[in-house]
């Protein structure tokens, strides 16, 4: 079988260029174009009546009037017909202006060219002149005392809005990178503010919990935002941690920080089968048995984990700080 490979080829399209300029009726017959002129002033006429329709109704009829209309039911006729009136005005004055332009506005084709921006060089080279001629009366040159103060000057009126950065408000110091956690802070329940003991938790349990505030103090809004603290309690054996990570969890249970390392969310679900925390957001999941290792989603790296020890009372107690950021990754600056 052969193949006719000059067959196939496409015949490459020739330039189409302009249709040829049709004249409408209204441009060679005289009568057609009065005819159009009287339609257009027909329909800026029924404009006018739609304006006088409004104000007729705006300054006389009263508004205790009402119609019945079919679809609208009884309806108060002074604002039927401001409305009418107002739709009757814009509409018809819109189509005449369209009809107008269409039948009897100038309807030559006018091809403009493209040329280019850049100014001709003799235009440039005299703007360059120019500004060399300024400078040189004014002395800039010459003038050296004058040239440095006013360098001065502008600089110094350039670093202006930098003070303004100061309206922004206080500078966040270590707000982004630091908790409320400390060594020896209680866990207490949220809601409940009720200091935790291990008997408390059955294994499979989750519970969130907050660090305990002294006497006195207020919870603040932002600080629920970074300390949200999750605790899971598992079967001990069931932990796949090095040995620094199993020493900051205690019978089996488990604290890491509740703010997701992707975005921020709350992490708010736990499989209790496959031991998994999933983010809503956008289902980061993370293996509670390996320090929240990512196993699953966009999170770049694990949730941050609590050490947690008992203090003398029997009641859990942060072993020390957050030793990373808690929540988006991009605050993290230091860990992979
Ligand atoms: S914020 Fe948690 S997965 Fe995106």
């Amino acid at each position: 079988m052969t193949t006719d490979n000059h067959s196939k080829e496409i015949a490459p399209l020739s330039d189409p260029g302009i249709p040829e300029h049709v004249h409408r009726r209204t441009d060679t017959d005289p009568k057609a174009a009065k005819k159009a002129e009287r339609q257009v002033a027909i329909l800026f006429s029924i404009s006018a009546i739609g304006t006088i329709l409004f104000v007729y109704s705006y300054t006389f009829m009263s508004g205790d009037i009402f119609v019945f209309l079919p679809v609208m039911g009884s309806t108060n006729a002074k604002q039927l017909f401001l409305g009418l009136g107002m739709a009757i005005s814009l509409f018809f004055i819109g189509l005449g202006a369209v009809h107008w332009a269409k039948m009897l506005m100038p309807d030559n084709e006018i091809i403009a060219h493209r040329h280019e921006f850049r100014s001709e060089e003799s235009d440039r080279e005299d703007f360059v002149k120019t500004v060399k001629a300024g400078a040189e009366a004014a002395g800039l040159g010459r003038r050296s005392l004058i040239k440095r103060s006013l360098g001065a000057a502008l600089g110094l009126v350039g670093l202006t809005p930098l003070l303004l950065l100061r309206d922004l408000g206080p500078l966040p110091k270590d707000d982004f990178t630091k908790t409320s956690w400390k060594a020896g802070t209680r866990l207490v329940t949220d809601p409940g503010n009720r200091p935790i003991k291990p008997s408390d938790l059955e294994v499979g349990a989750v519970a969130q919990v907050l660090p305990e505030l002294q006497p006195g103090e207020l919870r603040k809004l932002e600080n629920i935002g970074k300390d949200a603290v999750l605790l899971i309690r598992i079967r001990p054996e069931e932990f796949q941690l090095d040995a620094e990570r199993l020493s900051w969890t205690h019978e089996g249970i488990i604290a890491f920080s509740k703010i997701c390392s992707h975005m921020g969310c709350a992490v708010a679900l736990y499989e209790q089968q496959t031991k998994h925390l999933l983010c809503p957001c956008h289902q980061s999941t993370f293996d509670v048995t390996r320090a929240a290792k990512v196993i699953f989603g966009p999170s770049a790296r694990p949730l941050p984990q609590l050490a947690l020890m008992i203090d003398a009372d029997g009641y859990l107690v942060a072993k020390q700080p957050f030793t990373e950021p808690v929540g988006p990754s991009f605050w993290e600056r230091d860990s992979a």
